[in-house]
C-alpha cells in the first residue's frame, strides 16, 4: 500500500501539481484503478470547502479515479445546477442527486467529491456510511463565505444575504457531516496537499482499513 502511495506521491513531485494532475487524468488505467482503500472515497461538506479541488489531487495522489458529482449531473442534464434548480426546483434536484450517488457508489468511483445537500436525505447517509469511506471537510462559516462570495453559480447563495444563509446551513448540516462521515479534516487556510496528507493519514490509521 504504502509503495503505490510513495510512487504516485514522488510523480507528483516531480511533475508539479497541475502537470501530474492532467497527465494522469487523462491516462487509460486511472480511469479504471481502484483506490487502495477499496471502498470509494466521497468528500462531503459545505459548498466552499473544497471538495473538488481537494478530491482531484486526493485521486491523483492515489493514482485513481475522480468524478465530481454535480459535474457528472450537469453534463448528462446539459444545464448547469443553477438552471435545474430554475427549471424543476430543489425536490427534483435532490431526485437527481440521490439517483446518481446511489450509481457512482454502486460503480465504485474511486475519488467522489458530492454536493454540499447531499448528506440532507436518511438514505443517501445510510449509503454512505455502508459503502464508502466518507471525508468531511470542515471549514467555518466565513471562510466558506469568503471562497463563495464571487460565485454566482450555487442557487442557494443568491441573493444579498449569503453570509447568513451559510452560517444558517451549516448550523443545520454540521451535525449530518458529522454524522455520515468515517473521519473529519479541516480546510480552514491551509494548502490543499496538506489536506490530502492528513485525509490519507486518517484513512490508513483506520483500524477498519
Ligand atoms: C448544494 C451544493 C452545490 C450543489 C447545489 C446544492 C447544497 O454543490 O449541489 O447547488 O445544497 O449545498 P457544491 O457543494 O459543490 O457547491
Amino acid at each position: 500500500m504504502d509503495g503505490w502511495l510513495n510512487f504516485c506521491g514522488k510523480f507528483v513531485e516531480s511533475l508539479g501539481h497541475e502537470k501530474a494532475c492532467n497527465m494522469l487524468e487523462s491516462s487509460s488505467e486511472m480511469s479504471t484503478r481502484q483506490s487502495i482503500f477499496e471502498r470509494p472515497i466521497v468528500l462531503v461538506g459545505m459548498m466552499g470547502a473544497g471538495k473538488s479541488t481537494v478530491g482531484r489531487r486526493l485521486a491523483v495522489r492515489l493514482g485513481c479515479r475522480f468524478m465530481d458529482a454535480d459535474r457528472v449531473l450537469e453534463e448528462r442534464m446539459g444545464v448547469s445546477i443553477a438552471t435545474m434548480f430554475d427549471l424543476e426546483g430543489e425536490a427534483v434536484f435532490r431526485d437527481r442527486e440521490s439517483a446518481l450517488l446511489a450509481e457512482l457508489v454502486n460503480q465504485n468511483v474511486a475519488v467522489l467529491a458530492t454536493g454540499g445537500g447531499v448528506v440532507l436525505r436518511d438514505t443517501n447517509r445510510t449509503l454512505l456510511q455502508d459503502r464508502a469511506w466518507v471525508v468531511y471537510l470542515r471549514a467555518n462559516a466565513i471562510d466558506l463565505w469568503i471562497r463563495t462570495r464571487r460565485d454566482t453559480s450555487r442557487p442557494l447563495l443568491r441573493g444579498s444575504d449569503a453570509r447568513s444563509r451559510i452560517t444558517e446551513l451549516l448550523t443545520q448540516r454540521a451535525p449530518l457531516y458529522e454524522a455520515v462521515s468515517h473521519c473529519t479534516v479541516d480546510t480552514g487556510r491551509q494548502p490543499v496537499e496538506r489536506v490530502v496528507d492528513q485525509i490519507l493519514q486518517q484513512l490508513q490509521s483506520r483500524e477498519s482499513i
